[in-house]
This record gives structure tokens, C-alpha cells and sequence, in this order.
């Protein structure tokens, strides 16, 4: 079977190897909203399971209204896909012939994406050393080659957690435009910090496309959802790629039942934002692990003494609790892991684990 550490989220993976329930194990990996799916969705979701009957609507025009009041744009601003992954494998396809440039640690799906689209890929390594800042300097070094149709760069990083601001964004475009690079703009977890999500630039400039997904906000990886947002034209052209009803009739009535509820972000965003500062103060004080500053609801943490992350994992996971060993993102090695901020109980649990695992 496939390394189970390989990826975060492989809950099922692992518990099977283990002989468990997924629900006996306590995910870290994989970085979802810890206070579930937004009231309203399961009921939403049953609801509509006589809709089942018939194909999804493949316009998702609910949703996407959902959408155009949330951001303030019209529906044509909007494609939703089978989650951001989906997405992702389509923008190769609108861009300049051309190689792509990564900005690493990468989320590992961009690289295979230029790959199915017959694109050469090129990385823009990001230093530890220097808590992953990205300099404008550099990336204009390296677009100024002419080579790059496609700029891929994930805001906040993952797994770093460092955010770039808004204005910070303005002049990455700026420079891409400049220079003739499409700019493909991540914004997966964007929702923990949405006042510096760059949609809104978006919709002044073109020569980008914003990703998001709903997935990690709204809890729902297993029914998959993201959406582009980007020029209508640009939209128009991604929406042609994307298969016949990837986007199921479940996934999109959760989606505007998640839009829905408007308590629901500002619940979430102070739970993370308090836990993230406690856990983070919890593995400082740990002997050997100094985590990264982060504005998403995940830490990286670097081991500075001890067993690595392969070590740590295995341990952990005696304990059920399953960590994302970062050694197979390109960049990092295995002294670094990441881990999920969840509710407090369980980032207890998390600590505790850790410094018996630390300890051997
Ligand atoms: C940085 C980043 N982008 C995109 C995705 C894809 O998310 P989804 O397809 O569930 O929307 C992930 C999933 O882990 C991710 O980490």
C-alpha cells in the first residue's frame, strides 16, 4: 500500500492499516474547521436528497448567486468545481504556452497539475531560515527569464502558514502582468484571514484567477467544493474545461446552506485564532520543537532536537493521533511536521502526546 504518512487526510488509509475506525483516530493531518460543517448543512443536505433523481444543476446557479452576494460580484465572476483540486488540474489548460513556476513548499498538486498538462515545472524555493518570505526581487529574477506562462503561489502558505498581505499580492500581480505570467492565486485557507484575500483585486485586474476552496472552512472535504473567482472571461473558459456535473446536487446545496449562516465565520475565526495562539505557546514550550508564526488554522513546527517527524508520527500514532510529516514537501525535510488547530480538548491531547513521544 501507499506511504499513509504521505499525504494529510489519509484517515481511512491509516486506520485501515491499523485495523481502526477512522473515527478511533484523532486527525491533526489534515486541516479542517474544527467546529464542523455551519449549522444548517446537514439539514440542508438531507433535504435535498429526493434532488438526487435528477442531474445537478450544472450551472450551480444557487450557488453561485450564493457566491456573488458573499464577495460582492456578479455570478459570471464565479466557477465552482468538484473542490479547488478540480481547479487546479483546469488552469493549466487556459495559459500561454509556457513552463510554470512553483512557489515552494508547494501544495504537491500544482506540480502534477502542469505535468498532466504537458507543462514543465520550476520552483521558487522559499528559505526556513527566513520564515518562507517571499521577495519580490527574487521572483522578478526569476520571471524576467521570459520562460514562465504560469505563476502558482498559495496565500496563506501551506504548510508555513505565512500570509502574504493584500498589497503584498497587488505587487506579485503587478510584477506577473509585467512580465506576461498568468498568476494562479491559492487561496485555500484565505477564510481564517479573509480581510487580506485578494478577490477583490481580482475583480480590477486581469491576468489572475483566485482559487478557494470549501472545503477546509466549511468542513466539507468529503463532499468536495471549491471555486475560481477571476475575469468573466477567464471564468467563461475554466467553466469549458470542467467535466459534464462534476459538481454534485449534496455539495452545492451545502455550499449556500454554508454561505448561509453569518455567525458561523466569526465563530470559527475567533475559536482558531485563540487555540492557535494556546497551541502554539504549548509546543514552544516543548523541549526541541519551535513552531512558525501562522495565520491559518494549522502550524508548522520544526524539530530542533529529537526523533524526526517519521519517528515522531509513528509515535504519536500509538496514540491515535496522526500529524502531518512535512518531509515529503519539496523544501522541507523530516524535521519538520505540521498539525490541525483543533477544539482545546483535543490540542491538549496533542501536547500531552507529543512530549511523551518527544521523550522516546
Ligand atoms: C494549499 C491547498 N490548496 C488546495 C487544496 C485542495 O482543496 P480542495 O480540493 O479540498 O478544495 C488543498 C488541500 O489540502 C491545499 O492544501
Amino acid at each position: 500500500m501507499k506511504n499513509p504518512f504521505d499525504h494529510g487526510g489519509t484517515v481511512f488509509a491509516v486506520a485501515r492499516s491499523l485495523g481502526l475506525s477512522p473515527e478511533e483516530l484523532l486527525d491533526f493531518s489534515a486541516s479542517i474547521n474544527p467546529l464542523g460543517p455551519a449549522p444548517g448543512v446537514r439539514e440542508a443536505v438531507a433535504a435535498a436528497f429526493d434532488r438526487l433523481v435528477h442531474y445537478p444543476d450544472s450551472d450551480a446557479a444557487g450557488l453561485r448567486a450564493a457566491l456573488a452576494r458573499r464577495h460582492g460580484l456578479a455570478p459570471q465572476w464565479f466557477c465552482v468545481a468538484n473542490g479547488s483540486t478540480e481547479l487546479i488540474y483546469l488552469v493549466p489548460r487556459l495559459a500561454a504556452a509556457g513552463r510554470g513556476l512553483i512557489v515552494a513548499p508547494p501544495f504537491s498538486e500544482y506540480a502534477k497539475s502542469l505535468a498532466r498538462a504537458g507543462r514543465e515545472a520550476d520552483y521558487l524555493d522559499l528559505s526556513p531560515a527566513d520564515g518562507f518570505a517571499l521577495s519580490l526581487s527574487s521572483l522578478d529574477g526569476r520571471l524576467a527569464s521570459g520562460k514562465y506562462s504560469l505563476l502558482f503561489l498559495c496565500n496563506p502558505g501551506n504548510p508555513t502558514g505565512r500570509l502574504i498581505s493584500r498589497a503584498g499580492v497587488a505587487s506579485i500581480l503587478d510584477l506577473c502582468r509585467r512580465r506576461g505570467t498568468f498568476l494562479v492565486l491559492d487561496e485555500a485557507f484565505i477564510d481564517f484571514c479573509e480581510e487580506e484575500s485578494a478577490v477583490a483585486l481580482a475583480a480590477e485586474r486581469e491576468g489572475v484567477v483566485v482559487l478557494r476552496s470549501m472545503t477546509k472552512f466549511f468542513a466539507i472535504p468529503g463532499l468536495r467544493l471549491g471555486y475560481a473567482v477571476g475575469h468573466p472571461q477567464t471564468i467563461a473558459r475554466l467553466a469549458a474545461q470542467r467535466e459534464p456535473w462534476s459538481v454534485n446536487t449534496l455539495a452545492q446545496v451545502a455550499g449556500i446552506a454554508s454561505l448561509a449562516d453569518l455567525s458561523y465565520p466569526r465563530r470559527t475565526r475567533e475559536l482558531v485564532a485563540a487555540e492557535r495562539v494556546r497551541l502554539a505557546a504549548g509546543l514552544a514550550r516543548l523541549p526541541g520543537l519551535s513552531p512558525f508564526p501562522s495565520a491559518a488554522n494549522y502550524i508548522l513546527v520544526e524539530i530542533t532536537a529529537g526523533p524526526d517527524a517519521a519517528a515522531l508520527c509513528r509515535r504519536l500514532l500509538k496514540a491515535r493521533i496522526l500529524v502531518r510529516d512535512c518531509s515529503t514537501f519539496r523544501g522541507l525535510d523530516g524535521r519538520f511536521f505540521r498539525v490541525a488547530v483543533r477544539r482545546g480538548g483535543e490540542n491538549d491531547l496533542l501536547l500531552a502526546a507529543l512530549e511523551r513521544a518527544l521523550a522516546g
